[in-house]
């Protein structure tokens, strides 16, 4: 049974390969599509203090501080990507600090940050609800959550999307849904291969909401029509929703 440690160590083994693969910008579905929704979502940081939840190396909370965020507090629970955010040249000085952490249980004062971003995250194990009522300690009245996943109706593995396998697929719905499979990205594989445990829709909101979020949007981040025009790439590797991307804001008791 796939278990947080396995997804923790997935990381861990490709911390060098993740890192290469953010720095030079090679994830178009990174650069060209999520962040692109992400960053529209967040609108206008100026000031705000952000919690990155699974911040890996990095680059999106330096991204935040370029654009006038107070701080951000990275937390990743794999060592090697923490040490490399740290160690970035341009990681933020005193607008940022990295904490090797789990998100389900962090360093982090109560009402301290104004936004939390969960950028990819994968899903929780053990105990999946936990993190969101973390977020909800850690937020402040009126705090904004926003959770870019895969999609939980559409995403699976890249070879059942190929027709070549079934890792796992839209019968196990309601089931335990599990994606074992190396990254690849622009012709490069990963070392290990990386575990995603998949929930339900209904499962996936229903955590969000117990731990006592609102969801105030929800959008599905895709190749716009012109993107699709001027790169035959989106043809052949979006040919199903694969993101999901939500707003939560904390119901606040005033
Ligand atoms: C797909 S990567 C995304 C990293 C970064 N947000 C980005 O978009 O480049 C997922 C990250 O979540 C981290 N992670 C996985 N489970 C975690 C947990 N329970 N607590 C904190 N970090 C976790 C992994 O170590 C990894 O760095």
């Amino acid at each position: 049974m796939l278990g947080d440690l396995e997804v923790s160590r997935g990381y861990q083994q490709n911390a060098a390969y993740w890192e290469r693969v953010v720095r030079q910008r090679l994830d178009k579905f990174q650069t060209e599509v999520t962040d692109v929704a992400l960053l529209d979502l967040i609108g206008d940081c100026t000031g705000a203090s952000v919690l990155d939840a699974g911040c890996g190396e990095g680059y999106f909370a330096r991204d935040l501080i370029a654009r006038g965020a107070a701080h951000v507090a990275g937390v990743d629970t794999c060592a090697e990507l923490i040490i490399a955010a740290r160690e970035h040249p341009e990681s933020g000085g005193h607008r940022a600090d990295y904490h090797h952490a789990d998100v389900a249980d962090m360093p982090l004062g109560d009402a301290s940050v104004d936004v939390v971003v969960a950028n990819r995250l994968p899903h929780g194990i053990a105990d999946p609800a936990k993190r969101f009522e973390e977020f909800q300690r850690v937020l402040r009245p009126a705090g904004r959550l926003i959770v870019l996943s895969m999609h939980p109706c559409f995403y699976a593995a890249r070879g059942d999307r190929e027709g070549i396998g079934f890792a796992s697929t839209i019968d196990d719905y309601f089931g335990v849904r599990t994606v074992q499979q190396r990254f690849d990205v622009a012709g490069l594989t990963s070392p290990a291969a990386s575990f995603q445990q998949f929930y339900s829709l209904e499962e996936h909101i229903g955590m969000i909401t117990a731990a006592g979020f609102a969801i105030t949007s929800l959008r599905e981040p895709r190749p716009s029509a012109e993107q699709r025009r001027s790169d035959t790439f989106w043809a052949t590797n979006f040919t199903r929703p694969l993101f999901m991307l939500l707003e939560c804001t904390t119901m606040s008791a005033e």
